[in-house]
């Protein structure tokens, strides 16, 4: 598949009005993407677990509407309220759908979106909120052109969620979704996200994530610019390598059930992200000294008891706690009782590996 399949060229039977409801869930990279080029084309092959309780559920309401500007006039309602700063950001997706989905200029909308987690938990919503967002602008096309194969219909929301933000095209399936060329992986490509066609073995069936609210804030550093850091990057060439390695070192992890050639994999992705900030120019430090505390409880934990479990990040202070389903009691007890303590306000959030978005 390439770009030139999602461009339509039918005509478009342009409905007066509707509207249509997706959730869609966050996911969690194992093998991280840092680094773009083109249009939102990513620099090295990603792999993710979808999320469950973590997710955006997005009304879009759309009606015929002639603009007299030549721009798409749209609001975006947060939790029933006006939220003027999501509009930038959407704005720019519209401009870059547009040759996509052709009929987009001919309506109003309204966006009317709800996350299942704090706005100002730091959790990145954009994963979710982009998918659900392109998830409901394909249901208006599928309404024009209902032979459209289910398969085709998840490729092109998946494709058109990367032009709002990279990692948003991983969401919309699960458990484990490929974004990006891999050549061991048949169905991987650059443009939309796939579900990992692989062997998995039941040890990583129904991972669990518990996400520690470190820290809540505005993200010190947003995606747009830490992508960017990569360009020119003196370590970017071999970091880009090294994730087409870790990811077919995950095939056979994943294959076998080695959980703990999986553990080294996954927190060592993590911190060559964070590495990959503290030796750009300009540097940063995403980790604040709470992270580190708790990376160091939980190798503590894992000398002490045996236990699986293991830490990934995200371009922040948050922690992602995984871990196999059967320590699920142990491990939530243990976050209770030494790591919660480090949560701003005691916050962090139980959740598992879910199978992507669904139209409610
Ligand atoms: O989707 P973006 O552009 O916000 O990039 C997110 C990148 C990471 O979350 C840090 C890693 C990943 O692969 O999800």
């Amino acid at each position: 598949m390439t770009e030139s399949d999602f461009t339509p060229s039918e005509n478009y039977k342009v409905l007066t009005q509707g509207s249509v409801t997706y959730q869609s869930p966050s996911n969690i990279a194992l093998v991280k993407y840092w680094g773009k080029h083109g249009e939102q084309l990513p620099q090295n092959p990603s792999i993710s677990f979808t999320l469950s309780n973590c997710h955006t559920t997005t009304t879009l309401s759309y009606k015929k509407a002639a603009s007299a500007t030549g721009e798409i006039e749209f609001d975006v309602l947060l939790d029933g309220k006006s939220e003027p700063d999501f509009k930038p950001k959407i704005a720019k997706f519209f401009e870059r759908i547009e040759k996509y989905i052709p009929f987009v200029k001919e309506y109003s909308y309204v966006i009317d979106t709800t996350n299942s987690f704090p706005h100002s938990s730091g959790i990145a919503s954009s994963a979710s909120g982009m998918s659900a967002l392109a998830l409901c602008l394909m249901e208006i096309e599928r309404q024009s052109n209902p032979d459209m194969t289910p398969a085709y219909f998840l490729q092109k929301a998946s494709f058109l969620a990367r032009l709002g933000s990279g990692s948003a095209c991983r969401s919309l399936d699960g458990p484990l979704v490929v974004w990006g060329n891999h050549k061991e992986i048949s169905n991987s490509s650059d443009i939309f996200g796939t579900s990992y066609n692989g062997n998995v073995h039941d040890n990583f069936k129904n991972y669990q994530d518990t996400i520690l609210l470190v820290d809540k804030g505005e993200k010190q550093v947003s995606s747009t610019v830490g992508h960017g850091l990569m360009h020119g990057h003196a370590f970017a060439k071999a970091r880009f390598s090294q994730a087409h390695d870790n990811l077919s070192e995950l095939m056979r992890v994943f294959e076998v059930g080695d959980v703990d050639a999986f553990i080294k994999l996954v927190e060592s992705e993590a911190l060559t992200l964070h590495a990959m900030m503290m030796t750009s120019h300009p540097y940063f430090i995403l980790m604040k000294p709470k992270t580190l505390e708790i990376i160091n409880e939980i190798w503590d934990y894992r000398q002490q008891t045996g236990s699986k479990v293991c830490f990934t990040l995200d371009a922040g202070a948050n922690v992602h706690v995984l871990y196999p389903e059967n320590e699920k009691h142990s491990v939530q007890d243990f976050i209770a009782t030494k790591l919660s303590k480090f949560c701003q306000n005691g916050h962090y959030i139980n959740d598992f590996v879910g199978n992507g978005a669904k139209k409610l």
